[in-house]
Order: C-alpha cells, then structure tokens, then sequence
C-alpha cells in the first residue's frame, strides 16, 4: 500500500529533480540547487549522458542510432512476447519485416526445431505455429526450438534499431534487468518505441517514461523532448499500469480481439530477469544477460 506521504514528497522531487530543469546537476545536489544557484565550475565534472526517447521508429533519422545503445520497446506485445519465449527456452527469435520472409527462412530451418510465430492485425498468421500471444510460448512448447517472429511493428523496430551498436529489448517484464545493462552502459541510449501503423502508443510510452526516470535516478543525464514527454506520460498514467495498458490503443485492440490475458502478462512487473540482445550474422536475438540485483522500479 503506497504511503500518501511518500507519494507526494516523491511527486514534490520528481518535479523538483535536476533532469526535468537542466541535465548539469545530479541528484544529491536537489536541496542546494533548490535554494542557491550552484555556479558552473562547482557543477560535478560529469559527463551527462544522453537519453533519447524515439516516440516511433521514424523518428529517429537514418544513423541517428549509431554508435549509442538502443531498447527497443513494444509491450503489447512483440517484445514481451520475445522475453517471454526466451524464458521458456527458445535458443534465438529471428526476427523478419515480412510474412513471406518468415515463412522462407522457417522453411530452410531444421524441422522440428524451428517454430514460426507472428501476427497480423492482432491475429495468428495461416499456416504458422503460434501467434503473438506471450501465454502460448510455454516451456514445453519453446524449449531448444529457434522461433522465426514476424509482427505488425515490434520486429520492424527491432530491424530499424540494427544500425545501433548494442540493440536490447525491453518490456515491463524485465524492466529492472534491463536498467542494470543501461546503468554501466555510458553510451549514448536511444529508447525506440515501435509504436502501432505509424501512431504513437501510450503502452509504448509509458515504458519509455519508466525507463528514463530509472536512468534519471543515477545521475546526470540530457534528454531529448520525447523523453520529457514519456517521463511525464510515466508520471501521470503509470501509477495504474494495468488500467493505463488497457485503455492504451494497443490495449483496446487486444481486448476487442478477446486477447485480455496479454495485457496481464504485459503489466508484470519484473517477472523475468532476462534481457534479450540482438546478435548479427545472422540477425538473431538472443539472452545477452540474466540477473537482477534489486528490483529498480520505482512506482
Ligand atoms: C506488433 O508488432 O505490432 C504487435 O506486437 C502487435 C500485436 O501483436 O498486438
């Protein structure tokens, strides 16, 4: 049960805090930095690290992911699909734009130890394994099998987010798994949501809100205006997440299509410890790390 006390000095800081005000203080300074300007030169000689949100794929211009880390986010429901199948023991996703694609690479795979999985507006593909629900990736199912993915949005996003240097893939499933790669991590972080058919998506969002107020705790960092807007969005939908995840355009679809129980398994909050990395030749994604020290959600 939250303490109606915590919660508004949280707010108070949350509004107060260096990262929403200027990126050149961290968080030990607030109270100084609130009743005294600090001059510059007594500033930490910190580096601030660069926090992008990319609200869609597109918005991220070509090469713009270069050199940097990216996340790639699409909650409901590639990426937590992906976690979810990687848990279950699937040894690599590959992941393909196309429908033809995925059925031609599946083809020339081994049989019986590749599963074709994906979607179209929502609904299982003719002819392949599995859809794109989290649930139907069960242990029995999954384990020591290759899945060839083909989704709506997420596996695009995945395909755009390549050019980055390090391509990690995150749901609120693993949200603290993923912020202990980032913490060390002083590239440059682009936060790509995959969003749906060209739209920005609450769900979406709403991840990349949480992601950048972790980051935001463990110092000084510059955010584009995307994050800002993500971390407000965090701010003021994620307290009820499911809720938020339902109402969400992705949300809705998914409960018109009576696929209810994903939106469930999508708001779980740290059940997995796995981060999934995308890994080349050939694009595959793999597990690229397991473990958590502490759980880094902070609502
Ligand atoms: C997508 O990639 O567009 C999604 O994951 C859609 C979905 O499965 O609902």
């Amino acid at each position: 049960m939250q303490n109606p006390l915590a919660f508004r000095v949280r707010l108070l800081l949350s509004a107060i805090h260096p990262n929403r005000l200027g990126p050149f203080a961290v968080r030990g300074q607030i109270v100084a930095w609130s009743i005294r300007s600090i001059p510059r030169n007594e500033a930490p000689m910190m580096e601030d690290r660069d926090v992008q949100v990319h609200l869609l794929p597109s918005l991220a211009a070509p090469g713009r992911l270069a050199g940097g880390v990216a996340v790639v986010i699409d909650v409901l429901r590639a990426t937590t699909t992906i976690i979810q199948a990687l848990a279950a023991g699937c040894t690599a996703v590959r992941p393909c734009a196309e429908v033809e694609e995925a059925r031609a690479l599946a083809g020339g795979m081994r049989a019986g130890r590749v599963l074709l999985g994906g979607e179209r507006g929502g609904l299982p593909l003719p002819g392949f394994d599995l859809g794109n629900s989290p649930g139907e990736y069960t242990a029995a199912v999954c384990r020591g099998n290759t899945l060839v993915l083909t989704t709506t949005n997420g596996t695009r996003a995945l395909l755009r987010a390549a050019e980055a240097d390090r391509v990690l893939l995150a749901g609120f499933v693993n949200f603290s798994a993923v912020c202990e790669q980032l913490y060390p991590d002083p590239r440059p972080l682009h936060i790509v949501c995959a969003g749906t058919e060209g739209e920005v998506t609450l769900e979406d969002t709403l991840l990349a809100g949480a992601l950048v107020e972790a980051l935001c705790e463990t110092g000084a960092v510059r955010l584009n205006d995307s994050a800002r807007l993500a971390w407000d969005c965090f701010e003021n939908h994620g307290r009820v997440l499911q809720g938020a995840l339902e109402v969400s355009r992705g949300g809705a679809h998914l409960l018109n299509l009576g696929f209810t129980e994903d939106i469930h398994t999508a708001a779980q909050v740290d059940q997995f410890a796995l981060v999934p990395e995308l890994r080349r030749d050939p694009t595959r994604v793999e597990v690229g790390a397991v473990g958590i020290v502490k759980s880094h959600w902070i609502k």
